[in-house]
C-alpha cells in the first residue's frame, strides 16, 4: 500500500490508483470508442475516425503496458505547457512510466493524450468524446433538477429572509452542492445515479456520511461583512450536467442574498477526466435548461441563470492551469496571475475529488493531518472543499471517524472485507473550510 505521507502511485497495487488504471482505464477507452463509432461522420471521415480509434487502442496498451511516457505532439498552448513539464519531469526522474510515477500526474496526462490524439486529425479537432455522455446525464438527472429547481424558485423568491433562515437555506444548498459530486461520470462510466426518492429528503438523510463537517464555519465566515469590493465567490468546477446544476443553485443563492456580486465559474479548456465541465457544457446546459426543457420550473431557472450569466453576475472562465498535473500549492509559482486574481475572491470553491487530490497534493496523509497543514501553503483567500470521497487521499478527519464508519456499516459485508472500501466508493463525503 501507498507509504505515510508519500503521493499515491499505480505501483501500489493495493491503491486505488491502480485498479483505476488497470481495470477503469480499458473501460473509459472502451465507451470513447464505441460512442466514436456510432457517430455518424461523413464518408470522408471514416478513414480518419479508424486511425484515431487504433490510435486510442494504442495508447491504452502502452499504459497497461507500463510504457516510459513521452512529450506530446501538437502546437496548441496547452500542449506546448504539457511539452515542458515533460522535459522538466524526464531531467530529473529517470524512469517515467505509468504505473512509477505520481498517480495524479499519470492520470492527467492521460487526458492530454486523449487530446493529443484528436487534435492532430483534420476533422474532429475540436471533438469532445465524452459529449454524448455528458448530453444523456442531463436527462437522467431531469426528474430530480425539477424538484430542485422548484424548491428553489420558492425560497429564492423570499428577498427578506432573517439570519436564522438564511442559514438553514444555505446549509441546505451547500449539502445539495456537496452530494451533486456523486454524480460524476468517470467512476460509473456513462451511468449518472438518479436519485429516486425526492432529492431533499434523501440529501437530509445523508449527514451520516459527512466524516469532517466545516460548513458551520463557512456560513459563519460568510455571514460577516467584509469590505472587499466587487465581492467575488470563484467556483472551481468539477462534473457537468447534475453536478453543474448544484454548483449554479449555490451561486444562485449568493447572488440573490448579495454573498456574492459576481460568482466566476472555472471550467475546463478541453474535455477532461470524461464529464468535467467545458464553456461549450456551460453554454449548452442553461441554454438547455431554459430553451429545450418542458418542465416551468427548470424553463424559470434557466431564464434566470441566462440572465445572470448575459449581465456578468455569472461568469465562466477555463484557464489551461486546470488541465495541467499541478497540485495547488504549486500554483503561486506556476501561475501567479491565477493565484493573484483568486487572492482577491472572497473564497473559493472547489468542487470534487479530482480538485480535492489537487489540493492536498494526492499524498497518502495521516487521516488526522489538518486540512490547512496539507494545504501546504496553498491559502490565496478562504478556501471551501466539497467532495465526495472516490479515491484514497484523505485528512481532516477526527479521531472518531472510523467509529462513525464502522457504526453506518457495520452490517456491510464490502466494508468487512476491504480496508479501503470508505474511501472509494463514493458514500462518504467531506466539508472542509480554510481561511
Ligand atoms: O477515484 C478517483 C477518481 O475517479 C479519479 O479518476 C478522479 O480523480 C476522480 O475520481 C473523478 O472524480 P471527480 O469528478 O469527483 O473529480
Ligand atoms: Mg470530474
Amino acid at each position: 500500500n501507498t507509504p505515510i505521507n508519500e503521493p499515491l502511485r499505480g505501483k501500489y497495487k493495493k491503491s486505488f490508483g491502480y485498479h483505476s488504471l488497470k481495470n477503469r482505464m480499458p473501460v473509459v477507452f472502451s465507451e470513447i470508442i464505441n460512442l466514436l463509432k456510432a457517430e455518424k461522420f461523413d464518408l470522408d471521415n471514416k478513414n480518419e475516425v479508424n486511425n484515431t480509434v487504433e490510435e486510442l487502442k494504442l495508447l491504452l496498451s502502452e499504459l497497461l503496458d507500463n510504457k516510459s511516457l513521452r512529450k506530446v505532439d501538437g502546437t496548441s498552448t496547452l500542449l506546448l505547457i504539457w511539452n515542458q513539464i515533460l522535459d522538466n519531469r524526464f531531467k530529473t526522474d529517470s524512469s517515467v512510466t505509468w504505473f512509477e510515477t505520481e498517480w495524479l500526474f499519470t492520470e492527467n496526462y492521460l487526458y492530454i493524450r486523449i487530446k493529443e490524439i484528436f487534435e492532430k486529425t483534420e476533422t474532429l479537432k475540436t471533438y469532445d468524446p465524452f459529449k454524448q455522455m455528458k448530453y444523456k446525464a442531463f436527462a437522467e438527472s431531469e426528474k430530480t433538477m425539477i424538484t430542485i429547481a422548484e424548491f428553489l424558485n420558492s425560497q429564492l423568491s423570499k428577498k427578506e429572509l432573517d439570519n436564522t433562515k438564511l442559514k438553514v437555506l444555505f446549509m441546505q444548498i451547500l449539502k445539495i452542492c456537496l452530494w451533486g459530486n456523486r454524480f460524476d461520470l468517470s467512476l460509473n462510466i456513462g451511468k449518472s445515479k438518479n436519485i429516486t426518492e425526492d432529492p431533499l429528503e434523501a440529501i437530509a438523510s445523508l449527514d451520516k456520511y459527512i466524516l469532517a463537517d466545516n460548513s458551520e464555519e463557512t456560513w459563519n465566515f460568510l455571514n460577516k461583512s467584509n469590505n472587499k469590493n466587487p465581492k467575488i465567490i470563484d467556483i472551481i468546477m468539477d462534473n457537468s450536467a447534475y453536478e453543474l446544476f448544484t454548483d449554479l443553485c449555490l451561486a444562485d443563492y449568493f447572488v440573490t442574498y448579495g454573498l456574492a456580486d459576481v460568482v466566476v465559474f472555472h471550467g475546463k479548456s478541453i474535455p477532461w477526466f470524461v464529464s468535467d465541465v467545458t464553456k461549450p457544457d456551460f453554454d449548452n446546459f442553461l441554454n438547455r435548461l431554459q430553451n429545450e426543457c418542458s418542465s416551468k420550473s427548470l424553463q424559470d431557472i434557466g431564464k434566470k441563470w441566462n440572465s445572470y450569466y448575459k449581465t456578468g453576475k455569472f461568469v465562466i472562465e477555463c484557464e489551461d492551469f486546470w488541465t495541467l498535473p499541478h497540485c495547488y500549492s504549486a500554483m503561486a509559482t506556476e501561475n501567479s496571475e491565477l493565484y493573484n486574481k483568486l487572492s482577491c475572491s472572497q473564497l473559493i470553491i472547489f468542487k470534487g475529488d479530482l480538485n480535492y487530490r489537487k489540493l492536498i497534493g494526492d499524498i497518502n496523509w495521516l487521516p488526522s493531518t489538518t486540512f490547512k497543514d496539507a494545504l501546504c501553503g496553498f491559502q490565496p483567500t478562504a478556501i471551501l472543499a466539497l467532495r465526495i470521497l472516490k479515491c484514497d487521499c484523505i485528512c481532516g478527519l477526527n479521531l472518531d471517524y472510523e467509529n462513525k464508519i464502522s457504526e453506518n456499516d457495520k452490517d456491510n459485508s464490502d466494508y468487512l472485507s476491504s480496508t479501503n472500501y470508505w474511501q472509494t466508493n463514493g458514500k462518504y463525503a467531506v466539508v472542509h473550510f480554510s481561511k
